[in-house]
């Protein structure tokens, strides 16, 4: 079967027109402001196949969004081609494609026709869109007075109402409300089993993880990675860790190497598990393959959308572990742990005091599922007594 998107070599370039911060003199003196070319795609390459969902993730800024228009044909590339096959429609910026002045009624039939819909057809999804967006008494108002979420509810309902082969979805999703973004999974969810193709840009690496294919990670405007969203998730998430800490390797020099780390849970079991308010012990074995004086083993905790939630190291624990040689086993025991439902996962690292000699890191590498029982909407898990008296 062809591909329902084939992106050849395409490179984007946008003309920037820099105000260099000089005297007023100088700026007088070298006459016009220059311009400067700057590559926001660079040769990308690779294909959508039909009926798959595909995520675009990547670091703010790295082309995603531009991507995403030169596929729609908002943009024109610069370089290289874009064939696309079937009917597209696209999410892209807050309010793109609506008109503020006009109402959303006005708006539904003006986007519709835009993405190929005639009036006839329009007016038999008409009360679907209204619906489905919840927007029924603000269809006769004003665009311009709309909120972001009710702008997401109406642009991301007529773009799933107007039958599309193509989606192509920009992070929008994350504007509205818990309840819409669970309808809004829904219909993708469908979309999928109708066997449409669907092209997601999102930071909710989570979400890839569950509804996608396969993932493209986009890295200074080229493609750095197209695999599994499992791999590709990883490969953006040790990214970010490098980023973070400016380390000069990505696996480090191996002086120390992490020979493997167990996380125990309260029980002494290895696997399974934790509940809120439980602990866990983060067991790091090591061995030095030359001595090294005065190592630091830390580790960091993010959740499922990459969030750094806590971290530690050996140094603010106040252990020295001196002139290493051989092998040390080092744990650092989390008493009781505040975290509410969810995926967490582990980063160890053996670094020198200012974190610029890396010795070994391990991204991620492991990971614990936190239980809870019940629909909770906590942020953190707080241990409490409460008591009832009579007065
Ligand atoms: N119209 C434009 N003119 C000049 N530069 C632009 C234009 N549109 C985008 N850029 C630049 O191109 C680069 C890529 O932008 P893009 O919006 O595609 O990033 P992104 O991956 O979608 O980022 P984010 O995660 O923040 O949405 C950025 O450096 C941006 O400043
Ligand atoms: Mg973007």
């Amino acid at each position: 079967m062809p591909a329902a998107i084939e992106i050849a070599g395409v490179s984007k370039v946008f003309r920037l027109y820099r105000e260099k911060p000089s005297s007023l003199k100088a700026r007088l003196l070298s006459g016009r402001t220059r311009a400067e070319d700057f590559w926001a795609l660079k040769n990308v390459t690779f294909e959508v196949p039909q009926g798959k969902s595909v995520a675009l993730i990547g670091h703010n800024g790295s082309g995603k969004t531009t991507l995403l228009k030169c596929i729609a044909g908002i943009l024109r590339p610069t370089e290289g081609s874009i064939r696309q096959r079937g009917r597209i429609a696209a999410l892209l910026e807050l309010g793109a494609g609506f008109h503020p002045e006009l109402t959303g009624r006005e708006n539904v039939y003006l986007n519709a026709a835009f993405l190929g819909l005639g009036r006839k057809d329009t007016d038999k999804v008409f009360d679907d869109i209204v619906n489905f967006a919840e927007l029924g008494d603000f269809m006769d108002t004003q665009v311009k007075f709309y909120s972001s979420g009710m702008l997401v509810r109406l642009g991301f309902a007529v773009a799933v109402h107007v039958d599309p082969d193509i989606l192509l979805i920009d992070e929008v999703l994350a504007v509205g409300d818990e309840a819409f973004q669970a309808r809004c999974l829904d219909r993708i969810a469908q979309f999928q089993r109708d066997g449409r193709t669907i092209v997601l840009v999102t930071h909710a690496l989570d979400t890839v993880r569950q509804i996608c294919d396969q993932a493209v990670m986009l890295d200074h405007g080229q493609v750095y990675k197209v695999g599994h969203p499992d791999e590709v998730v990883r490969a953006l998430r040790l990214k970010i860790l490098h980023k973070d800490l400016d380390y000069a390797t990505e696996e480090g020099s191996k002086e120390i190497e992490i020979m493997g780390a167990e996380l125990i849970r309260a029980s002494g079991a290895t696997d399974g598990p934790v509940h809120p308010g439980e602990s866990l012990t983060i067991q790091v074995d090591l061995r030095a393959n030359t001595p090294i004086d005065d190592p630091v083993v830390s580790f960091a905790l993010h959740d499922g959308t990459n969030r750094y939630v806590f971290g530690g190291d050996t140094v603010s624990e106040q252990i020295q572990l001196g002139r290493f040689d051989g092998k040390k086993r080092v744990t650092f025991h989390l008493r009781a742990m505040p975290l509410v439902q969810g995926r967490y996962w582990v980063t160890l690292g053996v670094h020198g005091r200012d974190a610029r000699r890396v010795y070994h890191v391990q991204d991620q590498r492991y990971s614990f599922e936190v239980q809870q029982s019940g629909e909770r909407r906590d942020q953190v898990f707080i241990t409490m007594d409460a008591a009832v008296e009579d007065l």
